[in-house]
């Protein structure tokens, strides 16, 4: 069934509260929507969403695929505290994606370590953060309408859209004001407490809890992430280790 589903300003900016989305700026199609804010100098809670991106940029140099009009697309302005860890902001963005995604299709999703967000075992969200001169801008892709064929298929982790996990279609900008309320509460509750001040929801949420994982060449199992945001990684030979940052791969 046809929903409503227009990201364009005259859909979003009226029913936006708070923060984030001012300034919105939308562009039907773009490279990325990160670089309409990195080094842009707008204010703290500038947004920059797209329908399409010709250069959509993954982690670790990866590409960002999605056909267009399909995709949630969506790049946050932020100046964090100094005084905050900012690798953690990926994962305050990944708990707030994961309510977004659990309020608008009723699905239980997880957040795996350091920046992914997952349903049934697909990744249906990435985070991507980055940082310039004291600004992060923290970029949320977000698997909305596509069919099953339109998801890439050499993904590293299976991925999955919210319509392939319901058989439904859903409305983008309802999900990207959702997405917007949460991340701006999660973010001000980081800034003012950090990690540990949303531990409480993230924990019960940590996908790779428990789960066989490869550290970088080491298999193990993931203990838990802890509140400063590190991934606690018990490998086979009996050591301890605790990564920052990187990719971990689970085992299926
Ligand atoms: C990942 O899982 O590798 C991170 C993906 C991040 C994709 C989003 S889509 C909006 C923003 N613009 C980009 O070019 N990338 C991020």
């Amino acid at each position: 069934m046809a929903v409503h589903d227009s990201l364009a300003p005259e859909s979003v900016v009226p029913v936006r509260r708070g923060r984030f989305g001012s300034p919105y700026l939308y562009e039907p199609v773009c490279e990325s929507t990160q670089l309409l804010l990195l080094g842009s100098g707008l204010p703290e809670g500038a947004v920059a969403v797209a329908d399409y991106q010709s250069g959509g940029r993954g982690r670790v140099g990866r590409p960002w695929v999605a056909p267009p009009g399909t995709a949630l697309l969506a790049s946050v302005l932020l100046h964090p505290p100094a005084n905050r860890h900012l690798p953690e902001l990926s994962l305050v963005a990944a708990l707030a994606t994961a309510e977004a995604v659990e309020a608008a299709a009723d699905l239980s999703a997880q957040v795996k370590w350091p920046n992914d967000v997952m349903v049934n075992r697909r990744k249906v969200a990435g985070i991507l953060s980055e940082l310039s001169e004291g600004v992060v801008v923290v970029g949320v892709g977000i698997n909305v309408n596509q069919a099953r064929d339109e998801l890439p298929a050499d993904a590293p982790t299976p991925p999955a859209s919210l319509r392939t996990l319901t058989g439904r279609a859903y409305d983008r900008a309802r999900l990207l004001d959702s997405l917007l309320d949460r991340f701006e509460r999660r973010y001000d509750e980081w800034g003012a407490g950090g990690l540990a001040a949303l531990y409480e929801d993230l924990g019960p949420r940590d996908f790779l809890r428990g789960r066989r994982v490869d550290a970088g060449g080491a298999p193990g199992t993931a203990v838990q992430i802890h509140r400063d945001g590190r991934l606690e990684v018990r490998t086979d030979g009996g050591e301890t280790l605790e990564v920052e940052s990187g990719e971990i791969g689970f085992v299926r």
